[in-house]
C-alpha cells in the first residue's frame, strides 16, 4: 500500500525524532503534490523547534529517496511529496503480478456472520427490501475479498403475527394447505392485517394462532411449512435476479429451540425479572444519556418477540460457528432494538463475538418521502425492476434489442450504483431517469466505460510484456495515481463497512479513464513502447474495475 510504504520511508527519515504515529495522507491539493505529511507541527512542540525547520530537515533526507520526484517543505511546516515515475510504475507492476492486485493479506483470518436481507415470509418484497439486500451483499463480498471467512444468513422474518394472519385467512376462506397459492398469500396478508386493525377479536385470534405455532402446534406447523415454502421460493427468485445469495437460509423459527436455553440463562443469572406480567431484561448502563427501556423477552401471554428470537439466534450462531463478528445489516430505525439485544446478549454471556448494527437510511421519491411508483404505491420489487428496465430501454433506440440477461445486468447496475454511491446511513432520492442515464454518476456510465476500454484492448495488440519507467502526460499520470489508491480504498470500505468508498473509487477511476481516452489516442501511436505501456495501464484499470464492480454485486453486460 502506497501510504504504508511512504510511512516507512518517513520513519527512517525522522531519524533522531520520535513520533508516536507517522501518518502520510493523500494530498488535499492534488495540483501541488500527491501525498503529504503534517507531522512537523507535532514534532515542533515536542522538540521546541519551528515546524518549518523540522520540515526542511526531513525533506532534505526524503529527497535522497528514489520514491520521489519532488519533496517540498511548505510554510508553515507541511511536507509535500510527489511520487517518482519509477516508484509508481513498480507498484503498478506488482498490482498486475500478484493476486488481488497485491492487496495486503489480513492477519489473522476471522469469522464473520453477516445477517442481511431480512425478508418476511408471507409478505411480498417491496422497495424497502432493496437496501438490506444490496448493501449486505456488497459488505459480505468485501469482507471475503480482504481475506476473512464470512457466512451470510438471510434471517427470514417468519415468527411474527403475519403468519398467524395468513393462517387465519386460509381457514376463514376454507383454503386447504394443499391448494393454497402464492397469489392467495399476497392477497390474504394485506386483507387480514387490515381487518386486525379494525377488529379486536380477529386480532386476538391471529395472535393466538401465532402463539400456538411458536409453541409447536403440529397442525399450524403444517400451514407454516407450506406458507414458508411458497413465499421462500418467490423471495429466492427475486434475490437471484439481484445476484444476492446466502450461505444460510435460516429464519427466526430456526432459533426456536434455543429460546428456552437463553431464557434459562437469563433467569439463572438473575438478569431477567417480571414486570407487568412480562419477563424483561434491564439493559441500562451508567453512562447512558438517554433512557434505554428493558428488552421484553417474554410477553404476558407467554409469547416471544423479535428480541427473543434475535438473542436465541445469537446463541445458535455462537454454537455453530464461534464467530468473531456478527453484523446486522438492517434499517437504522431499528437501532434501539439492536442496542437492547446486544447489551442483553453480552450480559448473558451467550457470545464472545463483536456485535455490530450496520444501519441504513431510506430510499425516497422526489418529494422526499419514501419512494412510490408512478401509480402512487409502495412498489413491489418486481414492479420496480420493470419500471427501471423500461426507463433504460426508452432512453436509447437500440437498447430494446439487448438480451434479457444484459438488460437484467443493467437494471442491477442502475439500482446498485445509485444505492451504493451513498453513505449507507443517508437517505437518498431515487430518480429512475437520472440513474439510468449513461452520463453522470450512474451504473450505465461505469459499465459503458468498462466496455469501451475492453474494446480498445481487443482492437489493439496488447502483448503483456511489462511496463517501462516512463509516464507520458498528466492524463496518463492521473490514471496511474488513481490505480495506486486501490488498496487504501478497499481496506477503507472494509473497515468502515462502507461500499460507498468503493463506489466513489470506481467513479473516479472511470472519470480518469474517459479523460485518458479522450486525450490519448492509443490506436494512432507509432511508438511501440508507449503503446504497450498504455495498454498495460488500461488492462490493469479494466481488471481493477471488474473486480470492484463485482464487490458491489454488479455484473458486466456483453455489450451496450
Ligand atoms: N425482518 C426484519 C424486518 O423486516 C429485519 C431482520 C433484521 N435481522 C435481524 N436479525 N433482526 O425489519
Amino acid at each position: 500500500m502506497v501510504t504504508e510504504v511512504l510511512e516507512k520511508v518517513l520513519i527512517e527519515a525522522l531519524d533522531a525524532y520520535i513520533l508516536e504515529t507517522v501518518k502520510v495522507v493523500k494530498s488535499n491539493r492534488p495540483d501541488l503534490c500527491d501525498y503529504q505529511f503534517d507531522g512537523a507541527f507535532q514534532l515542533a512542540k515536542l522538540y521546541k523547534k519551528s515546524p518549518m525547520e523540522i520540515a526542511e530537515e526531513i525533506s532534505c533526507v526524503l529527497r535522497e529517496s528514489s520514491y520521489f520526484k519532488k519533496v517540498e517543505a511548505v510554510t508553515p511546516g507541511f511536507i509535500n511529496m510527489t511520487l517518482s515515475d519509477s516508484f509508481m510504475n513498480q507498484i503498478l507492476r506488482d498490482m498486475k503480478k500478484f493476486p488481488k492486485f497485491n492487496l495486503p493479506q489480513v492477519e489473522p483470518t476471522l469469522t464473520y456472520v453477516i445477517d442481511y436481507g431480512g425478508p418476511n415470509i408471507a409478505k411480498p418484497l417491496h422497495v424497502g427490501h432493496l437496501r438490506p439486500a444490496i448493501v449486505g451483499e456488497s459488505i459480505k463480498r468485501i469482507i471475503a475479498y480482504v481475506g476473512h471467512k464470512v457466512i451470510g444468513d438471510v434471517h427470514f422474518g417468519d415468527f411474527g403475527l403475519q403468519i398467524g394472519e395468513v393462517i387465519y385467512g386460509m381457514q376463514k376462506e376454507h383454503i386447504s394447505v394443499e391448494d393454497v397459492t402464492l397469489e392467495d398469500l399476497n392477497r390474504l396478508y394485506p386483507e387480514i392485517s387490515a381487518l386486525c386493525k379494525e377488529d379486536e377479536v380477529v386480532k386476538e385470534t391471529c395472535e393466538n394462532i401465532t402463539k400456538e405455532l411458536q409453541d409447536g402446534s403440529l397442525e399450524y406447523e403444517r400451514y407454516y411449512r407450506k406458507i414458508f415454502d411458497l413465499s421462500k421460493k418467490d423471495i429466492v427468485r427475486i434475490y437471484k435476479y439481484l445476484d444476492v445469495d446466502f450461505d444460510l437460509w435460516y429464519g427466526e423459527m430456526d432459533s426456536r429451540a434455543f429460546i428456552p436455553l437463553v431464557e434459562k440463562i437469563l433467569v439463572e443469572k438473575s438478569l431477567a425479572y417480571i414486570s407487568e406480567g412480562a419477563l424483561v431484561v434491564d439493559v441500562t448502563e451508567e453512562t447512558d444519556k438517554k433512557e434505554i427501556p428493558p428488552l421484553i423477552f417474554k410477553k404476558r401471554n407467554n409469547g416471544y418477540l423479535y428480541g427473543s428470537t434475535d438473542m436465541a439466534t445469537i446463541y445458535q450462531r455462537e454454537k455453530d460457528f464461534h464467530p468473531d463478528y456478527i453484523l446486522y445489516v438492517a434499517d437504522l430505525r431499528q437501532s434501539l432494538h439492536f442496542n437492547q439485544v446486544f447489551r442483553a446478549s453480552l450480559k448473558a454471556g451467550i457470545t464472545d463475538a463483536q456485535l455490530e448494527h450496520i444501519g441504513f437510511g431510506t430510499i425516497n421519491g422526489n418529494d422526499g418521502k419514501p419512494y412510490k411508483t408512478r401509480s402512487g404505491k409502495t412498489p413491489k420489487l418486481d414492479a420496480l425492476f420493470k419500471e427501471v428496465e423500461e426507463l433504460f430501454v426508452e432512453s436509447k433506440e437500440t437498447n430494446k434489442d439487448m438480451s434479457e440477461e444484459d438488460k437484467k445486468r443493467i437494471v442491477n447496475s442502475i439500482l446498485k450504483f445509485a444505492d451504493l454511491q451513498n453513505n449507507r446511513e443517508k437517505d437518498y432520492i431515487f430518480d429512475g431517469k437520472k440513474f439510468s442515464d449513461v452520463v453522470g454518476k450512474t451504473g450505465p456510465y461505469v459499465l459503458y466505460t468498462y466496455l469501451r476500454i475492453k474494446r480498445i484492448l481487443e482492437l489493439e495488440e496488447y502483448k503483456e510484456n511489462g511496463l517501462s519507467d516512463t509516464i507520458y502526460n498528466e492524463y496518463d499520470r492521473n490514471l496511474r495515481l488513481q490505480l495506486l489508491d486501490f488498496h487504501k480504498d478497499v481496506l477503507g470500505a472494509f473497515h468502515l463497512r462502507l461500499p460507498s468508498v468503493i463506489a466513489s473509487y470506481i467513479y473516479d477511476l472511470c472519470v480518469c479513464l474517459n479523460t485518458f481516452y479522450q486525450n490519448n489516442h492509443v490506436s494512432k501511436l507509432e511508438d511501440e513502447t508507449k503503446k504497450q505501456d498504455w495498454l498495460f495501464v488500461l488492462a490493469l484499470a479494466k481488471d481493477v474495475l471488474k473486480e470492484l464492480l463485482n464487490l458491489l454485486g454488479i455484473e458486466i453486460p456483453s455489450m451496450m
